[in-house]
């Protein structure tokens, strides 16, 4: 291929639809060899997707134990992959992969949030009422964690959010933690999204919040708790949202 001037709205988006397109591999672009391309996923992918978002939930019992760092490795490269708006590909992901990392960072927010909590000081989002019901599920649900809900590891997908995009960015983020948790749970792990623990970083706790290392600029507002699940399912949920989808019905052609 012909070297591009430009990037972006008045030149090429790095797309790689060229790439991905041709039906006999001739197209390499940037570098990329189509021979190095995952193929495309079966026929029966709607049905094995259709069940993972079915039987995904959130977890709040891990195992004690680090998930090996080929899977972790695996799901990030496939992230790299995640739709960004403009093909910005801006969105940055730091993964807290060691569980005596997130042990560090929990150590300390955890004491500085029950601190406050003592001075019933919360988060915006939080009260009395809320924490108190989140303090009685540690005993329950929660496995003695209100914060990280016992993950051994964390993914938090943020991006610098600026000028006429920004709210691009912040969606940006959010469907990346969307992705990354339906490809952990892909690869057999628990995960649990969360926005509690990102607010008490940002608001309580900035000594942990910059153990994170991620620029104070950068939104970011859920934190994926993930790990290998104490707990397995045996089948999906069936909640209904009839009343919350709304559709065009096509007229049955006579
Ligand atoms: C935006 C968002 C924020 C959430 N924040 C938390 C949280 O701080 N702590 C938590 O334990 N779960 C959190 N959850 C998980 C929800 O409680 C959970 O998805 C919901 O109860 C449905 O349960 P399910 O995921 O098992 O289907 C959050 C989920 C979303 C989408």
């Amino acid at each position: 291929m012909k070297s591009f001037e430009r990037f972006g709205w008045r030149g090429c988006w790095r797309c790689e639809h060229c790439l991905a397109v041709c039906p006999v591999g001739a197209i390499s672009i940037f570098g990329k060899k189509p021979e190095n391309s995952l193929p495309p996923p079966p026929s029966e992918m709607g049905d094995y997707m259709e069940r993972l978002v079915v039987n995904r939930r959130s977890c709040r019992r891990y195992l004690d134990k680090n998930v090996s760092p080929d899977v972790i490795s695996r799901i990030l490269k496939a992230m790299e992959s995640a739709p960004t708006g403009g093909n910005s590909c801006g969105v940055e992901y730091t993964v807290i992969d060691d569980k005596e990392r997130v042990r560090e960072i929990w150590n300390a927010a955890y004491p500085v949030m029950e601190a406050n909590a003592k001075r019933h000081s919360y988060t915006s989002s939080f009260s009395d009422f809320y924490y108190s019901k989140m303090k009685q599920s540690e005993k329950t649900v929660r496995k003695d964690d209100l914060l990280f809900c016992g993950a051994p590891h964390l993914f938090i997908a943020h991006e610098r959010c600026v000028g006429k995009w920004a709210e691009d960015s912040k969606v940006n983020c959010n469907l990346a933690t969307a992705y990354f948790e339906l490809l952990a749970n892909a690869f057999g792990l628990g995960t649990v999204i969360m926005s509690y623990p990102a607010d008490v970083l940002q608001e309580l706790a900035p000594a942990a919040r910059e153990m994170l290392n991620i620029p104070a600029d950068h939104y970011m507002k859920l934190i994926v708790g993930f790990g290998y699940p104490e707990i397995s399912y045996a089948r999906g949920v069936q909640k209904e949202r009839g009343s919350k989808i709304h559709r065009w019905t096509q007229k049955k052609s006579r």
